[in-house]
């Protein structure tokens, strides 16, 4: 994986249209960008986006990943897609403990949990999302949640499986409301869960992805990856509009040299 990764998770949004359209617009600027790119379109559309990524021939320059996956791999569970489904088809990363699963699905750390192991056990690399409420915010309650979200893994399968383990810090109160967090306040949060992981392993804090996610678009972008400890953006909305989409990525491919990022 390249030092910079953007994200787009489109969430319950897309159809057909928007994806040939989205991926014949960005298959030009995708090969020349020197960052990584993972799309995360609902499950319906993985096969399908995956598709049109090597119909435009762009597969070496977008990667895809699940939204969620079911804490199974076979059986009973109606409605639910597993880690070894997506493994058949060639998925190779999956968001879990996004704070929409977590507030709409009641998913806990001991769901969250389940998904990670599962994910392991079948090589797909977790993308595992972190944050904190306004009221844990508001109380300066930041760090020590998110330290308890990732001890949840680590507690549980060691320090170990976090390698191949994406990050993604996302204050739930600033998911897709236009508010922008000051991006040196990020970096203290970055830094701080960084920290903490390389006092447990040096090699795994050091080299750890940790991206942000909260109402990231091209406007903020510039200021959120000139931060050391931010490796790259999870974007929702911001990155459904073909149009904006463009926009993050020449943003970024204009003023930004990768080897600045500290991962
Ligand atoms: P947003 O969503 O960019 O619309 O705030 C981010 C996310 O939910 O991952």
């Amino acid at each position: 994986m390249k030092n910079l990764l953007i994200i787009s998770n489109w969430k319950l949004n897309g159809n057909k249209y928007l994806i040939n359209h989205f991926i014949n617009k960005i298959s030009h600027i995708v090969k020349s960008c020197n960052f990584s790119i993972i799309i995360a379109p609902p499950l319906l559309y993985l096969d399908y986006m995956q598709q049109v990524i090597k119909l435009y021939k762009c597969d070496n320059y977008i990667s895809l990943s699940a939204q969620n996956i079911d804490i199974h791999n076979y059986g009973s569970f109606t409605g639910e897609i597993s880690a070894k489904m997506l493994k058949d088809i060639g998925i190779k990363y999956a968001i879990i403990g996004h704070a929409d699963r977590k507030i709409f699905h009641k998913e806990n750390d001991n769901i969250i949990l389940k998904k990670f192991t599962i994910l392991k056990s079948e090589n797909i690399f977790p993308i595992l999302c972190i944050g904190e409420t306004k009221k844990e915010y508001q109380s300066n309650q930041t760090i020590v949640i998110c330290i308890k979200q990732i001890n949840n893994i680590i507690k549980n399968l060691g320090i170990l499986a976090l390698q191949d383990t994406i990050i993604a810090y996302e204050p739930i109160w600033a998911i897709g409301n236009k508010i922008i967090v000051n991006p040196t306040y990020i970096q203290k949060i970055h830094n701080a869960i960084r920290n903490y992981l390389m006092q447990i392993n040096y090699k795994i804090g050091k080299y750890i992805n940790i991206q942000y996610g909260g109402s990231v678009n091209f406007t903020n972008i510039l200021n959120l990856l000139k931060q050391p400890d931010i490796n790259g953006v999870l974007i929702g909305k911001a990155s459904l509009d073909t149009e904006n989409f463009i926009k993050i990525l020449n943003t970024i491919n204009n003023n930004f040299i990768p080897s600045e990022v500290n991962i």
